[in-house]
């Protein structure tokens, strides 16, 4: 596997662009991004002491849509591993460590190469998060616990282990949705549902008043437990 290290960039996701010639898994690594980039046009706060990193993946067209939740079980295990605490998946692509969000994941597709964008919140920022967001945004240490290289070697052989690997079991006991009432927003309109499990294409299956739906992840936004 080819790994660059770099101390700081504006986002690995736009870096790796120059090397899609690359093999996968291709890595690039960031201790620190500027314009740290996440999902639905938002930013990704990337202060240092997180985790910022892009790979290449080189999928078959119809898996796609797995990619996220094939790095979302990744991350997850890689959390765990360290921490040695449970962590959970959001649907469908953040992580979570004691209920709070310690990883967004974004996916971007250039030609027939999808960049894998994943942003851990490895140790506690300098100054914390801003007060506005500390009660959803979480990270895995305090300080510094030494182990930056260890994790992302870790994570990457798991994302490698996943891309030979099933990995839907993984991700369906970690759920942090399923069996509970959310609230989500399709076409600009927000609506209630009870989260009744994931299928197979990674769909959210929800049952309202009129019956039960599914949801993909491209048309649903913002997810959010009542
Ligand atoms: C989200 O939670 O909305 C997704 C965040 C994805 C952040 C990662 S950090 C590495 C890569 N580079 C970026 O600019 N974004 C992704």
């Amino acid at each position: 596997m080819k790994i660059t290290v770099l101390d700081k960039v504006d986002s690995t996701n736009n870096y790796i662009k120059a090397f899609l010639h690359e093999e996968e898994l291709f890595t690039v690594i960031a201790l620190e991004q500027t314009q740290g980039r996440g999902r639905l046009g938002r930013s990704f706060i990337s202060a240092k002491n997180g985790l910022y990193m892009s790979v290449l993946i080189k999928p078959q067209k119809d898996k796609i849509l797995e990619i996220t939740p094939m790095a979302a079980v990744a991350v997850a295990e890689t959390v765990e591993h360290f921490t040695k605490k449970q962590a959970q998946i959001k649907w469908v692509n953040d992580v979570y460590l004691d209920g709070k969000k310690v990883c967004g994941i974004l996916c971007e597709a250039v030609g027939d190469t999808v960049i894998l964008g994943i942003g851990v919140n490895v140790q506690k920022p300098e100054n914390d998060f801003d007060e506005s967001i500390r009660h959803v945004a979480g990270y895995l240490f305090e300080n510094d616990e030494g182990i930056f290289e260890d994790f992302y070697k870790y994570l990457l052989e798991r994302i490698a282990f996943y891309r030979q690997n099933d990995f839907f079991d993984g991700y369906l006991s970690r759920s942090f949705l399923i069996g509970e009432d959310v609230t989500y927003i399709r076409d600009g309109v927000t609506l209630t549902a009870r989260v009744k499990g994931i299928d197979r294409s990674y769909s959210l299956i929800v049952e309202d008043s009129e019956g039960e739906k599914r949801l993909f992840s491209g048309e649903v936004n913002t997810v959010r437990k009542l």
